[in-house]
């Protein structure tokens, strides 16, 4: 674990990684012991029943969480031990988080929504509203940059969640279960825009239940009770 890759290659490496929540008396071992590497660029698919450690795998990517033991290296640097502010730090250069419910502020417009990442960045109304904009109009909502949340439908607000995970040109965009709430087609129109945003050259990775959706990634990682498991794969020639 010495070497650190010069060109990026192993974006992301976790090694041993277990993660374990105390509740009360007793814990839980969300993670028990999960080796995985992703490479720059990789567009892979997390499957696994619910309860199985997907999302917490996600957030310890996302560097939204550290490990209990173990370790995780993301471009070379490592994340295990650095505590919330560098996390934080770490999480505003390089990565992008879609949750299934939006996460969305209710009282905020689109724009307002999008623009809140450039607040915490420092920078100033008129780049902000600007670059909002743009993102916006990227997503296909530039008529709807002045609805609040409610004034818009599930598709939409997603839209809108994934042109805030953009603004700060993050090269990661991680996902959990991006199209969870949405009906099938506004859930296809999500994922033909990860697939875009993929092929500019960002590395995606998306949790989710759906096979279909699965089979559109490059690579299926799937988890089971807390662990990799048999069955992950490799659907490379498949997506172009
Ligand atoms: N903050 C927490 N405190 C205690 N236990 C937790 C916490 N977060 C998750 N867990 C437990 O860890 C395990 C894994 O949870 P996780 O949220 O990663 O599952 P998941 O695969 O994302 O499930 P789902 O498909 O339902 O979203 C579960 O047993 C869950 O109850
Ligand atoms: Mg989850």
């Amino acid at each position: 674990m010495s070497r650190v890759d010069s060109n990026n290659e192993r974006l992301m490496i976790l090694s041993d990684v277990t993660k374990v929540y105390p509740m009360g008396d007793t814990q839980v071992e969300a993670l028990r012991g999960v080796n995985l590497q992703i490479k720059s660029r990789e567009f892979i698919a997390v499957l696994g029943p619910s309860g199985s450690g997907k999302s917490t795998i996600m957030h310890i990517l996302g560097c939204l969480d550290t490990p209990t033991s173990g370790t995780y290296h993301l471009d070379g640097a490592a994340i295990q031990g650095l505590n919330p502010n560098e996390l934080a730090e770490i999480r505003n250069r390089k990565i992008g988080f879609v949750f299934q419910s939006f996460h969305l502020l209710p009282r905020a417009t689109a724009c307002e929504n999008v623009e809140l990442p450039m607040v915490f960045a420092g920078i100033n109304a008129t780049d902000r509203k600007a670059c909002a904009e743009r993102v916006l109009d990227q997503v296909g909502l530039k008529e709807r940059t002045r609805h609040l949340p409610n004034e818009l439908s599930g598709g939409e607000r997603q839209r809108v969640a994934i042109a805030r995970a953009l603004v700060n040109r993050p090269s990661i965009l991680l996902a959990d279960e991006p199209t969870g709430n949405l009906d099938s087609r506004s859930g296809a129109e999500i994922l033909a825009l990860f697939e875009e945003l993929h092929t500019e050259g960002r590395t995606v990775i998306l949790v989710t239940h759906d096979e279909m959706i699965a089979s559109r990634a490059q690579r299926v990682i799937r988890i089971l009770d807390g662990r990799i498991g048999q069955g992950s794969s490799d659907n490379h020639g498949r997506k172009e």
